[in-house]
């Protein structure tokens, strides 16, 4: 005999509850790119969030991560508790590539390290991780003598090797070319697949945002708030040929541009 079904409602990751950042504009005013915005991000998900430059996409991925920044009331709630501060499980990839100059690759990596308990790091993970992305042949090269790929795989590294729970990414694709763009996302799907991880990714190319993500955010307005929501799971939506793709493509440019 079939049991009842059960639907298992996915949980929640991070609850973005009123949240609310100001700014000094540096001129004696106060701007707030975010005013009462509330959204809830799904555990094991890859959420991508697209938007016009300077809508507060950025702003909301730090609130996410727990760093303090501006004036803020209202909360964002992390498996249901507040946020207080940066966690090691959720570690953030930042806009701008950020290597030490004066450590090569493989201590870049391994500076990961120092941010988790001792007992859990396994001495095989560096060589793992310096394979998984393809760079242990550059291993004992600095970050000038990298190619900005490499760069860029350099500090995903950094951020995997810890084994976080969750992984907030700012347009971390931007400044490469379009083969090994595909490349970085393929990396990520597979990362994806093999950890179930949730993913918040900011992205400026709604190509990368539908085959990426299980959901895309657009953000709109000022204050911003949530202009689209899509669930982008339905597999004719990473066939960039389909009318399924172009008809929700051509939605979301009408609100970016
Ligand atoms: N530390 C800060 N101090 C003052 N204003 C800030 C600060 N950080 C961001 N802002 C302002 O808040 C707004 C939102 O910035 P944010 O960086 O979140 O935008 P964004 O959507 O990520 O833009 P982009 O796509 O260009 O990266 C912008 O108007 C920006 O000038
Ligand atoms: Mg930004």
């Amino acid at each position: 005999m079939n049991g009842p079904v059960v639907i298992t409602q996915p949980k929640t990751a991070f609850q973005v509850d009123r949240l609310t950042i100001k700014y000094d504009d540096g001129q004696g005013a106060v701007y707030a790119p975010l005013e009462d915005f509330s959204i809830k991000i799904r555990e094991g998900e890859v959420t991508c969030l697209l938007g016009p430059s300077g809508c507060g996409k950025t702003t909301l991925l730090k609130a996410l991560g727990g760093f303090v920044i501006g004036e803020s009331t209202g909360g964002v709630l992390f498996d249901g508790q507040f946020q207080q501060g940066p966690t090691p499980e959720i570690v953030m990839i930042f806009q701008e590539n950020n290597l030490f100059p004066w450590l090569n690759v493989r201590s870049n990596v391994a500076f990961g390290l120092k941010f988790m308990p001792r007992e859990k790091v396994r001495p095989e993970a560096l060589d793992e991780m310096l394979e998984a992305v393809g760079l242990q042949e550059a291993a004992k090269r600095y970050p000038h003598q990298l190619s900005g790929g490499m760069r860029q795989r350099t500090v995903i590294a950094r951020a995997l090797i810890t084994d976080p729970r969750v992984l907030l990414l700012d347009e971390p694709f931007s400044a490469l070319d379009v083969s090994l763009r595909r490349r970085m996302q393929q990396l990520l799907h597979d990362l994806w697949e093999k950890t179930g991880m949730t993913m918040v990714m900011v992205t400026h190319s709604i190509e990368e945002a539908l085959y990426v993500g299980h959901r895309v955010l657009v953000l709109g307005g000022r204050p911003a708030g949530v202009v689209i929501d899509a669930d982008t799971r339905d597999p004719a939506l990473k066939d960039r040929y389909s009318d399924a793709y172009l008809q929700l493509q051509r939605r979301i440019e009408s609100v970016i541009y």
